[in-house]
């Protein structure tokens, strides 16, 4: 049997895609999360890009434990320096340094020779020898490389010290059979390939990203690269949930692979970074959509009742997707809530974390009377993932009508001073969010607002999610509440805070001259 490495990028490529842009305490929760999925490789991030990006792989170097950390570098010294030093307290670390060997971006993107970018790789793949063994190397844009340059460049970095080769789809131009015949060609072209793990990273702008990847595993790739939901540049890449059920639904196919990705802890890693990131999945996604396992026709149930698979390849519970219980109501105590949260996973909060989600899941519970799983989960993301608060909220009231103007009064705290502004508008959301503006005392365009209900009943909870230009800055901000005019405030004093956090960080770096 061939064990068959996930390699996790939703820390990195998955990051770097516009709107799931994370903190790094956000980046440490999904990581660990990862980790307890039982991905062998997290990428967490491209340590030389930004402060941010350093901090993350850094923190994530300190806290995982059980999958290496891995960071990306070009095939610069800088990039690899930095990738070493966030890497310093990792346990298991990888460097993943990479170069373009397509002519078209040899040519007009790097400006360099072929000899000259083979010079660099193999001089980039020395260099993060030096912080580690596990180097992994990507000739970017491989598919659209020429064949005969590609296996040289691999054949030089492997003799190098190269331990994984990666064959990324950079455009997502390829399809499956192409894909698998380029593996097949490089195990049959590079001599020394039997000393390094091939490994795939496809991206899906053909939609193809998942079936490329799964054609390269039948044929030889020892390695994929993937993200949680499938999220990365443009399109997105492989969507691991994906790749990791068709190899475990389909072992009669994928006969000889095997991957060590606790299967049931799927679901729960796909909301964390919906949570997160304040992203949704379509409905119809495979895997972790709500509707992956929901059957309407009549006909698909009445075969179910007959006997499961008739219309059923796997189970929900094989990938965790929880059945909604009603767990708690107004009259549960502390200790009830308690239980409930640690059943649902979240077993090391402080008992002060406890306290304060326990008050706040009251507040809720008066006001709803059936609390959901869905619920707690919403508040504690909600509580323990509050981005630095310079503003808050206080009070709101809106008036509104098919006959009266809208119009909404807005009460906040900023930095500890409370200010009030009215302002109407186009209906009750358009005039809160004017206020809040107004009290707030800043210029900003809304870019993008969605909303959904966070579990079932008319009194469901509203999930509110905003991308917030502030001068020019696109900050996404979420917000929850019983009352959608609440949930939108709280989205948008969230994109509000997170743009304020962001240019106290610009501020610091300017005064330390950085
Ligand atoms: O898409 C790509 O080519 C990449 C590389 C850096 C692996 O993300
Ligand atoms: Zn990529």
């Amino acid at each position: 049997m061939r064990k068959l490495i996930i390699f996790d990028t939703t820390l990195r490529d998955g990051e770097q895609a516009p709107g799931f842009s994370m903190t790094v305490d956000e980046k440490i929760t999904m990581a660990k999360q990862l980790e307890k999925l039982g991905v062998d490789v997290i990428e967490a991030g491209f340590a030389a890009a930004s402060k941010g990006d350093f901090e993350a792989v850094n923190g994530v170097a300190s806290e995982v434990k059980d999958s290496i950390v891995c960071s990306l570098a070009r095939a610069l010294e800088s990039d690899i320096e930095k990738a070493g030093e966030a890497l310093a307290p990792a346990e298991r670390k990888r460097i993943h340094t990479f170069i373009a060997t397509s002519e078209i971006h040899m040519k007009y993107k790097l400006k360099m020779s072929p000899d000259e970018v083979l010079e660099r790789a193999v001089k980039a793949v020395k260099f993060a020898r030096n912080f580690t063994d596990d180097v992994e190397f990507s000739a970017e844009d491989a598919v659209r490389s020429d064949r005969e340059f590609l296996f040289r460049v691999f054949e030089a970095v492997i003799d190098a010290g190269a331990k994984t080769i990666n064959v990324p789809d950079t455009v997502g131009y390829s399809v499956p059979e192409e894909f698998g015949n380029l593996i097949k060609d490089i195990l049959n072209n590079v001599p020394n390939i039997d000393k390094a793990v091939i490994s795939v990273h496809c991206h899906n702008d053909l939609g193809l990203a998942v079936a490329n990847s799964l054609s390269a595993v039948k044929n030889g790739a020892g390695q994929v690269h993937a993200t949680i939901n499938g999220i990365g540049e443009r399109a997105g890449n492989a969507a691991l949930e994906e790749v990791v059920m068709a190899i475990k639904v389909r072992k009669d196919y994928f006969n000889d692979v095997y991957t060590e990705i606790n299967t049931k802890e799927i679901y729960k890693t796909s909301r964390l970074l919906c949570r997160l990131t304040g992203s949704f999945v379509q409905p119809n996604k495979a895997i972790v959509g709500d509707n992956a396992f929901a059957h309407e026709a009549g006909i698909h149930q009445h075969g179910l009742l007959a006997k499961r698979e008739t219309y059923e390849i796997m189970r929900a519970e094989d990938v965790g997707v929880p059945s909604s219980k009603i767990v708690l109501g107004k009259h549960s105590g502390r200790h009830a809530f308690k239980t409930r949260l640690e059943e649902l996973g979240y077993k090391n909060l402080t008992e002060e974390e406890i306290d304060r989600l326990f008050a706040r899941f009251k507040e809720l519970a008066d006001k709803k009377k059936e609390v959901f799983d869905e619920d707690i989960e919403a508040l504690l993301f909600d509580e323990l993932f509050k981005s630095y608060e310079e503003a808050k909220l206080i009070q709101y009231q809106v008036v509104t009508g098919d006959k009266a103007i809208p119009t909404a009064t807005v009460k906040v705290s900023v930095d500890g001073e409370e200010k009030v502004a009215t302002a109407c508008g186009d209906g009750p959301i358009d005039s809160a969010l004017r206020a809040l503006e107004k009290a707030l005392g800043v210029k900003s365009r809304l870019k993008d607002y969605t909303i959904r209900s966070l579990s079932h009943g008319k009194d469901a909870m509203g999930e509110v999610r905003v991308i917030v230009s502030f001068e020019g800055n696109e900050v996404s901000g979420k917000g929850i509440s019983t009352d959608i005019i609440g949930a939108s405030l709280k989205a948008y004093l969230d994109a509000y805070n997170r743009y304020s956090a962001k240019s106290l960080f610009m501020e610091k770096k300017i005064q330390e001259g950085i």
